[in-house]
């Protein structure tokens, strides 16, 4: 087969990317509009899915309109559902990815795909209002807490109303772990939300970097913030199971060692089938 590039259906697209907006050499805030200027209604802590192209020998296999010709990989939505003119996503951009690759190479305009259809489990529908929420991620594992902070710290109307009217925990406590500075995606967001609400706390913790290039937070992997008096030091509370929810997000084996971590410590994973305080979302 050639590598002449075959059409490919502009039926198939029905979003236009906006921007993409570099935060370090891979990591972006990527705005996406989609065709008719609204999303479908979602949650906050939902994913869309995204589709590019596969290269011209790939879908050569597929007729002009067959979806089939497109790459798709998920998304988790950092916008808040009250913002549906735009999707707003925290994309890294994975060495030898194959979507994230072509999403690089792309400039604001570029059609793409966005399933219509915005999937996930992964909200607050089933936390008791009241809980204190601790939401653990790992580089772009942000994205969905994002979306949730966002859906009550910025609605229309804002700041008409007091902060405890929207609110629905009683703490709200981000970890983020990342290798280096740069990867502390929103940071400016967070450290604001935190100066002006007692109740919610940032702890952004660095795995790189050494002693002496300025960094003054935590050190390590994001679990060591879980660790009881590194907590009630920052947060000032006791990591409770019979109070708090904990949400896992980001890289798999960060996932596997919380929720052996907290299980050991009396909390229980939720599912379908059991109503738990540990909720999760793995991104591969
Ligand atoms: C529900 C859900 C939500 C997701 N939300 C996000 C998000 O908000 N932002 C985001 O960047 N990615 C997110 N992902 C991952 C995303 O779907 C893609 O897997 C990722 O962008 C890589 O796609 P790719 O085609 O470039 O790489 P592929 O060719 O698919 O290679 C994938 C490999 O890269 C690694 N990988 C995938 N995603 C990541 C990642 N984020 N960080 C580190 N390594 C990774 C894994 O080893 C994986 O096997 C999410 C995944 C799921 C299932
Ligand atoms: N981040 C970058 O600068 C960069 C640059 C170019 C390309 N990329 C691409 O992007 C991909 C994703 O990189 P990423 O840095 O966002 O994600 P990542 O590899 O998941 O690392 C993010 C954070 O998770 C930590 N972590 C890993 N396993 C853990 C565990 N079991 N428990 C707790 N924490 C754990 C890492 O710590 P450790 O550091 O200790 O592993 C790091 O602090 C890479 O695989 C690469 O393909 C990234």
């Amino acid at each position: 087969m050639s590598s002449v590039d075959l059409p490919i259906s502009p039926s198939l697209f029905n979003a236009t990317l906006i921007e993409r907006h570099d935060l370090s050499e891979a990591l972006s805030v990527v705005r996406i509009r989609p065709d008719g200027g609204e999303l479908p209604p979602f949650e906050a802590g939902q994913y869309c899915t995204v589709g590019l192209p596969k290269d011209a020998q790939e879908r050569a296999a597929y007729p002009a309109n067959d979806p089939r010709r497109l790459i798709r990989r998920a998304y988790s939505i950092a916008s808040p559902p009250h913002r549906r003119e735009e999707l707003e996503l925290l994309v890294i951009r994975v060495d030898q990815g194959q979507l994230t690759r072509r999403l690089w190479e792309l400039a604001p305009g570029a059609r793409l795909f966005v399933d219509p259809k915005i999937r996930g489990e992964f909200t607050l529908r089933e936390v008791p209002a009241g809980s204190d929420l601790i939401m653990v991620a790992t580089g772009t594992g942000l994205a969905p807490f994002m979306s949730i902070l966002r859906e009550h710290w910025h609605r229309p109307g804002w700041p008409l109303q007091t902060a405890s009217d929207f609110r629905r925990w009683r703490r709200f406590v981000i970890i983020h772990g990342v290798r280096k500075e740069s990867d502390l995606a929103y940071r400016a967001e967070l450290e604001s939300l935190a100066r002006e609400d007692p109740d919610f706390h940032y702890i952004p913790i660095l795995s790189g970097g050494r002693e002496g290039d300025g960094w003054a937070g935590l050190r390590g992997r994001a679990p060591i913030a879980l660790d009881p008096p590194t907590y009630r030091q920052i947060v000032g509370s006791e990591i409770d199971p019979r109070t708090s929810h904990v949400f896992l997000c980001g890289n798999p084996s960060m996932i596997t060692d919380v929720q052996k971590l907290l299980e050991g410590r009396g909390f229980v994973t939720h599912s379908k089938r059991q109503l738990g305080n540990i909720h999760f979302e793995r991104y591969w």
